[in-house]
């Protein structure tokens, strides 16, 4: 560490003008140097990034790397925080000093220290929720020190485009949180819808970002999509107005404890009939979420197309085949036919309770 030299002006407000008549040649301002190790508290956390899923536990790391020299101090503040999806505000986590110890909101009850040592402050959370994704930081007060480290949680999953029922380019933000709420999902970050890209995910619709972006990913450029003699990349409408701006959303999903099936029923259904079928068989229409996460993190495949709790008509392929995907594995999208028509079957989820 480079010693910081500290250099401080000292003047002597009040009494100047008195002293300048007493002694008017009296030099009233002295500089005064004071040597510094700069700050002896230093965080290191031996991930910046930790991958856990939905309904899983994660270690978020933080230890001090402290100065030999210095004894551990009694008086020590632990604080957790974590960074709002726009990185502009810090929620309150878990704070610890002595034996005190507290968490707030959601997080109640889920968290601890792992307290392997006395200069351990990683955070153990457990049973992990979609909102917990996001960046953490650790803070240690230990009397005038202070040090903090970032650490990312990620979670394995998928994220897909969505639009509801009434139509495309429908949501301002608000609408999208709860739309992608309601299919089992959050709002997804730029870094995943940037790991979305590079994994191929071309998707010509502007949609809402966690951070409040509005952007697309394109890997194959074309007229209508940015121009074609563009290079590939994520499309960035730049920061939207929240309540007027209207667009459709990217959403992100994790692993569900849960079983989601297609159900074997002698006949086609309107939508009405798929709701009361998969109630009779003890379970819930299944939401777009659910299915995009049995596709994507457990190979689920289904050539039927079946109605969801939001009206679409969507059915699963892993294996493309010839007239069910024949180009790509996907989720396919049958758009949001009459709720009457009875041409479909459905696809239901029975949670683990
Ligand atoms: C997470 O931790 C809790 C409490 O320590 C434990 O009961 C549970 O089985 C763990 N879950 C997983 C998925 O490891």
């Amino acid at each position: 560490m480079i010693p910081a030299l500290l250099c401080a002006l000292l003047s002597v407000g009040v009494a100047e003008n008195a002293l300048d008549v007493l002694y008017p040649d009296l030099e009233f301002s002295r500089t005064i140097y004071v040597t510094e190790d700069g700050p002896r508290l230093t965080l290191v956390a031996e991930q910046s990034k930790v991958v856990s899923r939905r309904g899983g536990n994660v270690t978020l790391p933080c230890k001090i790397q402290r100065d030999q020299s210095l004894a551990p101090s009694r008086k020590m503040r632990i604080k957790w925080t974590k960074l709002t999806s726009d990185y502009l505000k810090e929620v309150d986590v878990f704070v610890a000093m002595d034996y005190n110890k507290k968490s707030f909101g959601s997080f109640h009850g889920r968290v601890h220290l792992q307290s392997s040592s006395a200069v351990d402050c990683s955070l153990v959370i457990t049973d992990i929720t979609l909102e917990d994704y996001g960046k953490y930081k650790c803070e240690v007060i230990d009397g005038l020190e202070d040090g903090t480290v970032v650490v990312s949680l990620d979670l394995e999953g998928v994220i897909f485009p969505y639009f509801p029922r009434l139509g495309r380019y429908n949501l301002n933000f608000y609408d999208a949180e709860r739309a992608c709420r309601d299919q089992d999902a959050i709002v997804a970050s730029f870094d995943q819808l940037y790991d979305a890209w590079r994994g191929g995910m071309d998707w010509c619709n502007a949609g809402w970002l966690s951070d409040g972006t509005v952007q697309y990913p394109i890997t194959a450029p074309r007229e209508p999509c940015g121009g074609k003699d563009t290079t590939p990349g994520i499309r960035n409408y730049g920061v939207r107005d929240k309540d007027k701006g209207r667009y459709d959303v990217f959403c992100f999903t994790s692993y569900h404890t849960g079983r989601f099936y297609y159900l074997i029923h002698p006949s086609k259904l309107t939508y009405d009939e798929a709701v009361r079928a998969c109630q009779k068989d003890g379970a819930q229409i299944a939401k777009v979420g659910q299915m995009f996460a049995a596709w994507k993190l457990l190979g689920y495949d289904r050539c039927d197309a079946g109605w969801l709790a939001d009206g679409s008509v969507r059915y699963p392929i892993s294996r493309p085949r010839r007239r069910c995907s024949p180009t790509e594995a996907a989720v396919r999208f049958n758009g949001f036919p009459d709720k009457k028509h009875k041409l479909y079957g459905v696809y239901c989820f029975k949670g683990d309770n």
